[in-house]
């Protein structure tokens, strides 16, 4: 494969020219208002799949967004790999915080991507990455070294919770069968070290609504005299951490795997250094919950997250007012072997129980997902270190992270394959926030090493 570096230096600018193209599509599953782009998305994805040399490409309705699925087999026998994207976005807000437009893609140089990185929404998460195997399939394709069969299914809903995939996938199981499934969509220590990623956390996603007096009150002639939703909210939702930063719902640790002393001992050899996070963030220190570190608190810990809390009056100047109504979305991490759903249950029966009299509280859940941890001693996790370690240099570290891609778990359960987590992202990339970036380098390396993951992979497999 020393051809595909070549093939890369001749063709670069075109690859980044068609990803800022489809980078410009507002593709925002979470607001109606864009659903036409979502579409708009599909078809673009669909006409990248037949260029870049699917035999046979379609646009699978469901009944939310449509999933893209292409493939390409040129021997049954042979092994069939497996992609998975989302050509969905975050919202982009808050928008005013982007130096550049969102969907303008441009080009800028930052301290981490001197070779510079592309700035829009979904650069990185997903449509960069899940680019690369669209140009790698290209590569293979024109350079007749695709060495097995190809499946792709790219989703729309990734970013609201995967709902029309989970649908799809067991409607699907004959037409999706594989031997491996092969994602870009998280991310990697840095430029200089390569870690693939073997575990993702599980997800609870809920909404809470504390009602008090059936209207808004005057604060002056009714506070203190009545219950204020915002206040209780506050004080049930401080109540959900101890001092020590555990989490107060019980049963809420009652499946946690813990991690043996070695396998600590194991996470803590990988490279990271407290100083850097803490002044890549301008904090002053970190936080958590005692007992672990950093490392720890983001990866194999449960956590426990407001997201976003509302009520009463946030405009200018000042109104004085007892609000009827106040709101939180919560959303819970969950670690092997939590079962979201039982989480979600435990959250529920413990939240409505705080409440004091005086309010009535509802939940609400929204979506979620359980979480995913994948041995290192499988033929996929070998063809991905072979890989990278031939691109980069050195080999890969594997990592658990922090993030979650709920449908990995189901892929697992439905299809009964493994999932390899080839990111080429990094945790400076800034996904889900302003400016939203995927290094040059990233991009073109992860062109790169995909097919040589396809190479071991079928070397492995024989
Ligand atoms: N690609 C991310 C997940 C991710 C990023 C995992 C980096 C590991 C490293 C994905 O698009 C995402 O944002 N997932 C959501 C969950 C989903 C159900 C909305 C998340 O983790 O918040
Ligand atoms: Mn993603
Ligand atoms: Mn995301």
């Amino acid at each position: 494969m020393e051809n595909i570096k070549a093939y890369v230096q001749e063709h670069k600018d075109r690859f980044i020219n068609e990803l800022v193209e489809l980078l410009k599509i507002p593709s925002v599953s979470a607001d109606t208002a864009y659903s036409h782009d979502v579409f708009e998305t599909a078809d673009a994805v669909k006409a990248s799949l037949e260029k870049a040399g699917c035999d046979f490409v379609e646009i699978c309705d469901t009944p939310g967004y449509p999933i893209v699925y292409g493939e390409k087999i040129i021997n049954p026998s042979l092994p069939t790999v497996l992609v998975y994207g989302h050509y969905d976005v975050q919202p982009p807000d808050p928008i005013e915080l982007w130096t550049s437009p969102p969907f303008e893609p441009v080009i800028k140089k930052t301290e981490i991507h001197p070779e510079g990185a592309i700035f829009a929404r979904g650069s990185c998460d997903d449509k960069g990455q899940m680019y690369m195997h669209v140009k790698a399939l290209e590569y293979m394709v024109q350079s007749n070294t695709l060495p097995c069969n190809v499946k792709f299914m790219i989703e729309g809903e990734e970013e609201i919770g995967s709902k029309s995939l989970s649908w799809f996938v067991e409607r699907n199981q004959e037409k999706l069968k594989n031997d491996v499934i092969l994602i870009s969509d998280t991310g990697m220590i840095s430029n200089q070290q390569p870690s693939i990623t073997t575990g993702l956390r599980g997800l609870s996603y809920v909404e809470v609504e504390v009602t008090g007096p059936n209207r808004d009150l005057h604060s002056g002639l009714y506070g203190g005299a009545v219950a204020n939703p915002i206040n209780v909210l506050s004080k049930m939702i401080a109540s959900l951490h101890d001092e020590n930063n555990h989490i107060t719902i019980p049963g809420f640790y009652d499946n946690v795997v813990e991690l043996s002393l070695e396998e600590r001992a194991e996470m803590a050899k990988a490279p990271f250094n407290l100083e850097n996070y803490k002044k890549a963030l301008d904090l002053n220190d970190v936080y958590g919950e005692s007992g672990y570190v950093t490392n720890e608190r983001n990866s194999i810990r449960p956590t426990l997250d407001v997201n976003g809390i509302w009520g009463g009056y946030t405009g200018e100047g000042a109104k004085t007012v007892i609000a009827s109504k106040a709101f939180a979305k919560i959303s819970m991490r969950l670690v092997p072997n939590q079962d979201w759903e039982q989480i979600t249950e435990l959250f529920t029966k413990h939240f409505t129980s705080l409440a004091p009299a005086g309010v009535t509280v509802k939940v609400k859940p929204h979506h979620g997902g359980q979480g995913y941890v994948t041995p290192i001693d499988s033929i996929g996790y070998k063809a991905a270190n072979m890989a990278y370690t031939e691109t980069f240099g050195v080999p890969a570290i594997p990592v658990r992270s922090g993030g979650s891609i709920p449908i990995v778990a189901l892929f697992e359960k439905e299809l009964k394959s493994k999932t390899i987590l080839m990111g080429f992202g990094l945790d400076s990339d800034a996904i889900h926030s302003p400016n939203e970036h995927f290094g040059i380098f990233n991009y073109l390396k992860g062109i790169e090493t995909i097919p040589l993951f396809y190479k071991y992979f079928v070397e492995l497999s024989k």
